[in-house]
């Protein structure tokens, strides 16, 4: 019965939005969407075809291009026109230019209607920002999740780290709450809690406390 189950997962960068996503699509037999690994993508392509240079976004240039991008899951994540990039995406070049590239309204329309596909049946956990609010407005469980900006610039520090990508704290910190403020402020389907969901504040937080919280809300429904 869960497989028709749709759940969305928003809230601000780094809040561990895919980690619990993940987690729950895998204890409910749930198929996984991570939405940003698919702005990612899209920012990543844009730097490869010259249509960002210098953290400067030529919109014209990307949406003259969305045609020709292809995006698609797979056993290494997510595959842009048949490459494997879950490896490149989380560059802090990406990071400096995603924000921006997810406001260019043309990008949000591809990609909010291939993820609507995607869950077309349920049975899907898909985290983002616009989800809850444009994605699935009628998703069964909505949870917009926050965490102390501290501790979520100490998280990202780790992930780079474990990666082997050294970068300096403080640069991590501006990144996220610029990433912030512009997911926040666009005009095009900002970051924002809709009004039936519930929030999640993970700071202090285990996985595990974090699984339960959700379970527990979905059978008291
Ligand atoms: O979750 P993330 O940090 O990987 O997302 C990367 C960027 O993509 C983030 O700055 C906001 C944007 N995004 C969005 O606008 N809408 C979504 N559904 C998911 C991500």
């Amino acid at each position: 019965m869960s497989r028709t189950l749709t759940i969305a997962v928003d809230g601000h960068s780094s809040t561990g939005k895919s980690t619990l996503a993940r987690q729950l699509a895998s204890r409910l037999d749930l198929a996984y969407v991570d939405s940003g690994a698919m702005y990612r993508a899209v920012a990543l392509y844009g730097l490869r075809e010259g249509c960002i240079v210098d953290q400067k976004v030529d919109a014209a240039c990307l949406i003259a291009r969305l045609d020709s991008i292809e995006l698609r899951f797979g056993p290494e994540g997510i595959y842009l026109n048949g490459e494997a990039i879950e490896g490149s995406i989380r560059s802090m070049a990406v990071n400096e230019v995603v924000s921006e590239v997810s406001s260019i309204s043309e990008v949000r329309r591809k990609l909010v209607e291939m993820q609507q596909k995607m869950g077309i049946h349920g049975g899907v956990v898909m985290d983002g920002r616009d989800i809850g609010t444009v994605v699935f407005p009628k998703a069964d469980l909505k949870i917009y999740m926050t965490a102390h900006p501290q501790i979520r610039a100490q998280r990202r520090f780790e992930e780079l780290k474990a990666k082997g990508k050294e970068v300096a704290l403080e640069e991590i910190a501006k990144n996220l709450t610029d990433r912030d403020r512009q997911d926040m402020q666009r005009l095009d389907s900002p970051l924002l809690k809709a009004d039936d969901a519930l929030e999640l504040d993970n700071s202090d937080l285990s996985m595990e406390q974090q699984l339960h919280w959700v379970l527990d809300k979905l059978s008291t429904d």
